[in-house]
């Protein structure tokens, strides 16, 4: 079982977008396994879209977050909280099969949904893990994996994938993803401040500070203490790169300086990446490592709003004149031929 996180230290990179992407192309390539999506984020931007999109999704969302318990990521952390060191095992209880919802993407697929609730929470979820006993903290970091523990013994440990899609902000929800994960898919854009938050991440995870005795992380110092493994970084994605950034040579410019960062850093620290696909050596040179960790999606314009607006994945929708929001759009097979090519690509690389 592989568990991915989706998780960069910034906003509008499209890790929720990525995630709906990713997880439906991937469960059409491997009918075999179960997929599961887990939202913490509280804006449910990725349940949004693998609901049935923009209104669709809303609705079902409201639906879900009125039950009692709410079914939603909320509902389980709910009980944790009221559980915090003893496992309820009500994690199977949570996920709802998507295809129920959405025609559009495969039966394979299965959601726990995000909840705006999750802001609230969060200040309860840090006064569990501590006081209470001596690894509270690294108890409460397990909740996540006791969750897909629940759903996959549920499913009688049918081989299951797991996509988790992160807030950019470095909370305790985003905490407790990121230590549930083994792997971590970091978009970027090219904007001017993607570089820093790429850092960010480097810094907030794997204790990378540039400056000798820079402040660490407490949650990479707690996981040290604690042995809690770390995700390692699959792949870096660089994310409608054109979109801020009109000529080619300024954005080859943020790609090329984001690329020698993470290549500075996997001279120094390879331990923190994941070589794939299994049974593949260590890259020997940079144009090795960048075919294995560096991937690009290109901007699809229309046909990605009517994608995520209506709920069609990308690798599904064909063109034609779509109605989104009581307008009619058109979508182009150009923009399509641009995109579902890298969607593609990258998702045949992630095991
Ligand atoms: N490759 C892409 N092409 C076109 N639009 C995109 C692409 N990736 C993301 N978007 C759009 O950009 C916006 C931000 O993406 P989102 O996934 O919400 O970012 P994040 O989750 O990182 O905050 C959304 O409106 C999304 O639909
Ligand atoms: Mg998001």
């Amino acid at each position: 079982m592989a568990i991915y996180s989706i998780w960069n230290n910034k906003g509008g990179v499209g890790k929720s977008y990525l995630t709906f992407q990713i997880a439906s192309e991937y469960a059409v390539n491997h009918p075999d396994k179960k997929i599961l999506v887990i939202d913490l984020c509280p804006q449910g931007n990725a349940s949004g879209m693998l609901l049935g999109g923009m209104q669709e999704g809303e609705r079902v969302l409201n639906e879900l977050s009125s039950q009692a318990p709410r079914r939603t990521i909320s509902g389980y952390i709910e009980d944790r909280i009221l559980s915090p060191y003893v496992n309820p095992h009500t994690g199977s209880s949570y996920h709802l099969k998507v295809s129920d919802r959405n025609a559009e993407v495969p039966e394979n697929l299965f959601l726990i949904t995000g909840d705006e609730q999750l802001e609230i929470q969060a200040s309860r979820v840090l006064g569990a893990t501590a006081p209470g006993p001596t690894d509270a903290w690294r108890i409460v970091h397990t909740w996540m994996s006791d969750l897909i523990e629940d759903i996959q013994r549920s499913w009688n440990q049918v081989d299951t994938t797991v996509f988790i899609d992160c807030n950019p902000s470095f909370s305790i929800y985003t905490e407790l993803a990121l230590s549930a994960s083994d792997r971590l898919i970091i978009p970027f854009s090219a904007d001017g401040s993607s570089k820093r938050a790429v850092r960010a991440v480097l810094a907030l995870l794997y204790g990378i500070t540039r400056a000798s005795g820079g402040l660490q992380s407490q949650f990479y110092l707690n996981c040290q203490q604690f042995r809690l493994p770390i995700p390692k970084i699959y792949c870096y994605i660089g994310n409608r790169l054109t979109q801020y950034v009109r000529s080619a040579s300024a954005f080859r410019t943020v790609v090329h300086e984001i690329g020698n960062e993470i290549w500075s850093v996997w001279q120094s620290n390879p331990n923190i990446f994941h070589i794939h696909p299994t049974g593949s050596g260590s890259p020997a040179n940079r144009a090795a490592f960048n075919r294995m960790f560096q991937y690009e999606i290109v901007d699809a314009n229309t046909a990605s709003v009517v994608s995520s607006s209506l709920g069609i994945p990308m690798v599904r929708m064909t063109s034609g004149s779509r109605v989104v929001a009581g307008r009619s759009v058109m979508v182009n097979q150009s923009q399509l031929d641009n995109q579902q090519p890298n969607i593609r690509d990258l998702v045949r690389a992630i095991e």
